[in-house]
């Protein structure tokens, strides 16, 4: 069979396989996988939606809080540190032998509006409080969380650069985050620790930035051991520019993570409420085309990351139902491997299958 014929054959399948098969009946991401499989989820919500709790069991082996752990969430208030929600998740995670996936200690969008004003008028506060939180943190849950994403989006939406609107680049200068991987270290030394973003895969300006970052770490040693790929691409992301970054980012020899994947069909300009509406309904044909990209994007991460370095495939969100983009881009698109009515779409079967391919 010459190669269109074998994609023909696989796409038939993969959509005579959707459409006859129920969501129990499906075979485990985790258990045809050679690293961790994980989704975002919102505690909440989840802690209370059985059917949700038995596909994510079924499937995922990593689990990462959507919003749970993040530090508007843990210390809301000045002195004050909530760690109920995330002992919880502990529990739930333990009971169920998954990996938990730290996200994250400090991103821009989740600080509080307490430590914003705090730190514009005290700039040495600024960075004992980052101190203080990072490694109380980090020490309570040693041994518990895998790994954490340090820092989340320190670099410009766009292009070249830090992002420095940042509360923490205007008050502490690019320091911040060294800083704060030195404390994550500091205080567990056995974390594994990730600097994550968005739009790299296919921004070459801001990958350039990062990696210049990145590189000038492992130089000095600073304690990063990984990079988080977000990978929230669109179905016309180019594949050899997403081949392209994974690799030269996996030459660094750090862990590589696709910590948020999801992939649309339409199209924003990556601010809140920004989305463009292109396809207002989702075709037989357009399931098998995400079926196809979502097998890509697999295929590309096993043969550019070397299997050392593949920390694993995380989803933000796996489901058409819950997932964020339409919420947040106010679109309505399918980024997702899962329907919104909690059924396996092609997308599934094609990152299913190829999870089971040899390379
Ligand atoms: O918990 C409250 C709930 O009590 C209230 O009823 C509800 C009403 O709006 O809000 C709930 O909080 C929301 C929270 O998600 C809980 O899910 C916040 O308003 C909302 O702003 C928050 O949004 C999250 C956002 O990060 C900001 O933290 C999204 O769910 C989450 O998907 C998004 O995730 C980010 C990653 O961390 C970084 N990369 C991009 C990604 C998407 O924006």
């Amino acid at each position: 069979m010459n190669k269109s014929t074998v994609l023909f054959v696989f796409l038939i399948s993969t959509f005579l396989l959707t459409a006859q098969t129920q969501q129990t009946e499906v075979e485990s991401l985790k258990k045809v996988s050679d690293f961790p499989i994980g989704s975002s989820l919102r505690f909440i919500p989840f802690m209370n939606d059985a059917p949700l709790q038995k596909i994510q069991q079924h499937h995922f082996n990593s689990y990462t809080a959507g919003s749970d752990m993040k530090m508007y969430q843990i210390s809301p208030r000045p002195n004050v540190y909530y760690w109920d929600r995330v002992d919880s998740i502990v529990s739930y995670t333990k009971k169920n032998n998954q990996r938990l996936f730290g996200h994250t200690l400090i991103w821009h969008s989740a600080t509080p509006w307490w430590v914003e004003k705090k730190a514009k008028k005290d700039p040495v506060w600024l960075d004992k409080f980052m101190k203080e939180y990072i490694q109380k943190y980090v020490s309570r849950y040693k041994g518990k969380v895998h790994g954490w994403d340090v820092v989340n989006e320190g670099f410009n939406t766009k292009g070249a650069g830090y992002r420095t609107e940042s509360i923490w680049y205007k008050t502490m200068g690019e320091t911040y985050i060294e800083k704060a991987f030195r404390y994550a270290h500091e205080a567990d030394p056995d974390a594994v620790l990730f600097y994550n973003d968005f739009n790299i895969e296919r921004d070459t300006l801001k990958f350039n930035s990062m990696m210049k970052m990145v590189e000038d770490f492992q130089r000095r040693g600073v304690p990063i051991s990984g990079i988080g790929f977000q990978m929230h691409i669109r179905m016309d992301t180019p594949n050899e520019v997403i081949a392209h970054t994974l690799k030269r980012a996996a030459d660094t020899g750090l862990q590589i993570h696709l910590s948020e994947v999801d992939i649309i069909f339409n199209t924003h300009d990556d601010s809140k409420g920004g989305g463009v509406q292109l396809y207002n309904e989702l075709t037989d044909a357009m399931r098998m085309d995400q079926a196809k990209k979502y097998a890509e994007l697999v295929e590309i991460y096993q043969t550019t990351v070397p299997k050392a370095q593949q920390y694993g495939i995380t989803f933000w969100g796996f489901n058409d139902r819950d997932t964020w983009i339409n919420r947040f881009f106010k679109l309505k698109d399918w980024p997702c491997i899962y329907d919104e009515n909690l059924k396996p779409k092609p997308a599934f079967y094609g990152f299913l299958n190829a999870l089971k391919a040899d390379y």
